[in-house]
């Protein structure tokens, strides 16, 4: 390249091969990505949950084989209610709070707009993450490792359900 001239992409390539290389080699290298805890957030440890022992509902108010959003009181006073959805599988019932494993954010505002596949699954209706209906745990989308956080339910002398108690390590 003579003086003055202007270098090309190509003769300023081959001026600063070395160089490119050096600094090729110089890169570290790109770490794994961490897998992310599979361990929900628990579900007493979410902004206005419930208390334990709050009613929820007689089984036979729920469709079965559906996903019911439901709202229930929070334990602390002047909160706004808790969303809890109750899944209803014939006799046997059981609930997650309606929480996306992304953003921490409902997976739908309201019944209406609740996404799910009977028995099989439920969607965020924001990015579309997909949770599996039996467990929550994540099944595709932005939830990878992740899960719904599941809330015990119990049924009272009477068959009333209620949110059931913490664990005693709590
Ligand atoms: S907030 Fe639910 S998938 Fe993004």
């Amino acid at each position: 390249m003579g003086i003055g001239a202007k270098p090309t992409a190509r003769t300023w390539v081959r001026s600063n091969m070395h160089t490119m290389t050096f600094a090729l080699h110089s890169i570290p290298p790109i770490p794994a990505p961490t897998p992310k805890s599979a361990r929900p957030t628990p579900w007493f440890e979410l902004p206005h949950a419930p208390a334990p022992g709050s009613p929820v509902g007689a089984l036979q108010a729920f469709a079965d084989g559906q996903a019911t959003m439901v709202e229930l009181a929070a334990a602390q006073p002047d909160s706004p209610a808790f969303k809890l959805l109750v899944l209803r599988n014939g006799d046997a019932v059981h609930a997650f709070a309606n929480r996306c494993a992304h953003f921490g954010v409902p997976l739908a505002a309201r019944q209406a707009q609740l996404i799910h596949q009977p028995l099989k699954s439920l969607t965020c209706n924001v990015h579309y993450a997909r949770y599996a209906w039996a467990t929550g745990a994540c099944e595709a989308g932005e939830c990878d490792g992740d899960a719904l956080s599941p809330v015990p339910l119990v049924q009272d002398a009477d068959g009333l359900l209620r949110i059931g108690t913490k664990p005693d390590s709590v």
